[in-house]
């Protein structure tokens, strides 16, 4: 009898402490732009800080927060990788050519001070283990850099030697290359390698051109076999995979996809009341999210099954990077999958759907 009694107020002490961390989760944070960086036209860092200069909540490696823009038809929320910071402030990039119903409104008209609602920092995109390798090798395309620099402050802190390999268009887009360059010249454990794939005269220390097969091989990545974390768009992150494999790496490679792949087609969704058509979405979630539907979501890595949303008809297609068995009563994970038809979803919240009231 006492171990039922036990077996009872351990499952409460779960659900409690579950829903305490949710309600944290959802309750947005009142931040303000404090400064902002162009990387030529393609990116916009900015830095947020506290309305009130307050110290936030702390984050780590590979964390994201989520910003949340009031619209027309209610909140639209999209995650960025947080890629620099302390506890009274944090960096994030954004890309301007995806401008969308979140970055759109923020970056239309910038100024000092301009108030941005933003979710807690959560999950990690990519986790360094506790003792990660003694090698690891880290590969970032365009703005998929971001999550990418606090890991290789983190793995040189924990003892790793680190290759980090920028795949950009122009110079003016190398984010954070002074402060890396500086990294790597105060630190014989770290190489960092910028290449440029459109400059038309790079500076020394560049590469020229597009991140081939043949370059990563130079690069030794073939003698890789500590673990490899590859950012990017889904066609980055394919392409790169089947290079890094192809040249016989036998590390462990980690992928995120940041941004749409170019063969996602304009499906129509239908999903808690509304409908709308969405393609070039990173994931299921991310459609859902830039058009007011907003499924609780944690970790955004397909790990913390907080995401499910139920596919009543229609198909979806799995991320490749995040490939998992199915769950019970027709329930997947929106951070991980695209629309692969037209579909109907049913977002409650017995699958996850935010129970904050949104106004
Ligand atoms: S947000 Fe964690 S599984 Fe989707």
């Amino acid at each position: 009898m006492v171990w039922l009694v036990g077996i009872v107020l351990a499952f409460g002490l779960l659900v409690v402490s579950y829903k305490r961390k949710k309600r944290y989760l959802e309750t947005p944070l009142r931040l303000q732009v404090r400064s902002w960086q162009r990387y030529g036209d393609a990116y916009i860092g900015l830095a947020l800080e506290g309305q009130r200069g307050e110290q936030l909540p702390t984050w780590s490696a590979g964390s994201h927060i989520v910003l949340e823009i009031p619209g027309a038809n209610g909140l639209s929320r999209r995650a960025y990788s947080l890629i620099g910071g302390g506890d009274r402030c944090y960096e994030i990039v954004m890309a301007r050519k995806f401008r969308g119903k979140v970055s759109e409104p923020v970056l239309s008209d910038l100024q000092v001070g301009q108030p941005i609602l933003a979710l807690p920092p959560r999950g990690r995109f990519f986790k360094l283990a506790k003792n990660p390798a003694k090698m690891i090798c880290l590969i970032g395309g365009g703005v998929g850099l971001a999550p990418l620099v606090p890991m290789v402050k983190e793995a040189l802190a924990k003892g790793s030697s680190v290759q980090l390999i920028h795949a950009a268009r122009y110079e003016a887009e190398l984010i954070k290359s002074g402060e890396l360059e500086s990294l790597a010249q105060l630190n014989s454990r770290f190489i960092y390698t910028p290449i440029l794939s459109q400059e038309p005269d790079p500076l020394p220390g560049r590469l020229r051109g597009r991140l081939t097969a043949d370059i990563l091989r130079t690069r030794g990545v073939q003698q890789f076999d500590g673990d490899v974390y590859l950012c990017g768009s889904t066609d980055f992150v394919r392409d790169i995979t089947r290079m890094v494999r192809g040249n016989g790496c036998r590390g462990t490679i980690h992928a995120e996809a940041f941004a749409g792949n170019s063969d996602n087609l304009p499906f129509t969704i239908e999903a808690g009341g509304k409908k709308f058509r969405q393609g070039h979405a990173p994931t299921l979630l991310a459609a859902l999210e830039e058009n007011g539907i907003l499924p609780f979501a944690e970790c955004r890595t397909g790990q913390c099954l907080n995401c499910r949303v139920k596919v009543r008809s229609g198909r979806v297609t799995p991320l490749v990077a995040m490939e998992r068995g199915p769950l019970p009563d027709g329930a997947v994970l929106a951070c991980a999958c695209v629309a692969a038809s037209d579909i109907t979803l049913d977002v409650p919240a017995k699958y996850g759907m935010t129970d904050r009231p949104i106004g």
